[in-house]
């Protein structure tokens, strides 16, 4: 029973839609609920460890990524304020602080990229935004490693446990900060840990891979200097852009069929998991990552890296700035680097370099 672009997969007991139209017009689709909470990752929770993370599956039943309808969209309302194009243009001078500070310490110990640069502008440049500015990138990046390690393989005891322990933390140390998160739920302790979290986990390795994969981009195809020449900004937003293209950071989205519902020939019965592939490759193969870079090439917007319909990734805006942030300081500090080693993250959910070695200069051309 498989379709163009759409398959059943009896191993995993789900559906895989691949065709990006299709992918387009699913997100849309009323009958397929964003409720996948407990089919994707509740199902798979070693009994042993359900009582002790409950307040960290009561959070996650909170996040209204994973909510529909008018729950969703008053929870949306709360902090679509933060996130506008206008609201994130104001930050354009501490991300561009940010950017510049990563970069010249990076320009001055050398190593590897990821960590340096790519974690470190994910963080500071959302937590500028939600003003956790006093909260300590590394326990940030650390907190929504441990998020997003439960959510891939929520079978593992210990990844629930680690889990919880970050949610605990981040709940002693964002919750009582006075400026955090202006606006949001100020009476509401539980509503707001739910919404830091979910910012903070949809936000930190998305966004890292997305630098990642624009450093990596800028450097292979030697677009420094075109970049760092260019006041406007438009060439290092083309990078960003193009990265975007070539790698979604996140490999699918998930549904679930309220309803049957038809995907392109197929007829998908109520009940059932439906994975949406962000890439138009199958979700449940083993994922190729490019050996060489692509060349560049102009950007096409028609990706679907932010996914689309009324979960269309809120920090799009701000992860597009901080990416275009990084991008221009490290060609302004670094044009002349070249790559001496990437090795890519093993998960095909949260993609990009797991690590990216750059050499400040050298004179001969390298596009690995
Ligand atoms: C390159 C970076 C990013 C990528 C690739 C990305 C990707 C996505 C995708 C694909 C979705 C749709 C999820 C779905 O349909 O189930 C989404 C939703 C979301 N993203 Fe992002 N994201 C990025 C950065 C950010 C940042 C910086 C933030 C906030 C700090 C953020 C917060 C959210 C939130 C809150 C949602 C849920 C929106 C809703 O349900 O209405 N994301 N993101």
């Amino acid at each position: 029973m498989s379709a163009p672009g759409v398959r059943y997969d009896a191993t995993f007991d789900c559906w895989v839609v691949t065709d990006p139209e299709l992918v387009r017009r699913a997100l849309r689709e009323p009958a397929l609920s964003a409720q996948t909470l407990e089919a994707a990752t509740v199902a798979f929770l070693p009994s042993e460890v359900r009582d002790e993370c409950a307040p960290l599956l009561d959070t996650l039943r909170r996040w209204f990524v994973t909510l529909d309808g008018e729950p969703h969209r008053r929870r949306r309302q709360a902090v679509a304020h933060l996130f506008s194009p206008r609201h994130v243009r104001a930050f354009d001078g501490a991300l561009t602080e940010i950017a510049e500070a990563a970069v010249g310490r990076y320009a001055a110990r050398g190593g590897d990229a990821v960590p340096a640069i790519a974690d470190v502008v994910a963080a500071q440049g959302i937590a500028a935004l939600l003003d956790l500015g006093g909260v300590p990138h590394e326990r940030l990046t650390a907190w929504a490693r441990s998020v997003s390690e439960f959510l891939a393989t929520s079978y593992r005891a210990d990844r629930a446990r680690a889990a919880q322990a970050a949610l605990d933390e981040m709940a002693a140390s964002v919750l009582e900060r006075p400026g955090a998160l202006p606006g949001v739920a100020p009476d509401d302790p539980a509503e707001r840990l739910a919404t830091v979290s979910m910012l903070l986990f949809g936000g930190m390795e998305t966004t890292s891979g997305l630098v990642g994969f624009a450093l990596w981009y800028l450097v292979a195809n030697q677009l420094s200097d075109r970049v760092a020449a260019d006041p406007s900004g438009a060439e290092a937003e083309t990078v960003v852009e193009r990265a975007l293209e070539l790698l979604s950071p996140i490999g699918h989205v998930a549904r679930l069929a309220l309803r049957p519902v038809r995907i392109g020939d197929a007829e998908v019965p109520p009940g059932a998991l439906v994975l949406l592939a962000l890439h138009g490759e199958d979700v449940l193969d083993q994922p190729e990552m490019p050996a060489r870079c692509p060349a560049h090439a102009p950007a096409r917007r028609d990706h679907l890296a932010f996914g689309g319909g009324p979960h269309f990734c809120i920090g799009a805006p701000l992860a597009r700035a901080i990416a275009g942030a990084a991008v221009t300081a490290f060609a302004r500090a670094l044009p002349s680097a070249t790559v001496r080693e990437l090795r890519w993250r093993d998960s095909p959910t949260f993609r990009g370099p797991a690590s990216l070695v750059l050499s400040p200069e050298t004179s001969e051309p390298d596009r690995r």
